[in-house]
């Protein structure tokens, strides 16, 4: 059966919610958004900074791969993955048998302001006092598996959310 879902990858502030959020709209009512991190929340009653705080990380990157497993299993859905799915090759392997993979890039300055603006107190990965310096050495490090993981990669920098949907619906072939 060909792959009906989407996976959106990438660091944070790359623009997955917004996009996933218009890609599921245009793929029409047949499809749904999903964002790991909100189905962590639900799961555990608990936000994304409480965890990384009272449980550390370890332990969020695991509640993160049950709910990777879960949501691989389902058909037509858009999924905004946390930005550090990519660490764990299992989250990949099961993303990867219903899902087309997409990478989503922005440079590290606009993902800097994208942060700033939803607030880096929710954004526990984040927490030097050099914020900026801190995304670049997380982004240089990540680099690698967000490429290997990934069937194709779209820049989100400077392009408007219509034509990264369209981009990616020609790319999966999901709507004709
Ligand atoms: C993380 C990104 C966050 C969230 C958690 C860890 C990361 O998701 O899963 O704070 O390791 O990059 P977003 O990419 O949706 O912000």
């Amino acid at each position: 059966m060909p792959k009906d879902s989407i996976a959106l990858i990438g660091f944070m502030g790359t623009g997955k919610t917004t996009i996933g959020k218009a890609l599921a709209k245009y793929l029409g009512e047949e499809y749904k958004f999903i964002e790991t991190d909100k189905l962590i929340i639900q799961e555990t009653g608990k936000q994304i900074p409480i965890i990384f705080n009272a449980e550390g990380e370890d332990k969020f990157r695991k509640y993160e791969i049950s709910v990777c497993e879960k949501v691989s299993k389902l058909n037509k859905v858009v999924i905004s993955c946390g930005g550090g799915v990519v660490l764990n090759k299992k989250n990949i392997d099961n993303l990867k048998k219903n899902c087309h993979i997409v990478l989503l890039n922005a440079a590290p300055d606009e993902i800097y302001k994208r942060i700033l603006k939803n607030g880096k107190e929710t954004r526990p990965v984040i927490d030097s006092e050099d914020p900026k310096e801190e995304i670049e050495k997380v982004l240089n490090f990540r680099k690698p598996y967000y490429h290997a993981a990934a069937d194709f990669v779209i820049d989100t920098t400077a392009k408007k959310i219509k034509n990264i949907v369209r981009e990616i619906v020609i790319k999966t072939q999901l709507k004709t």
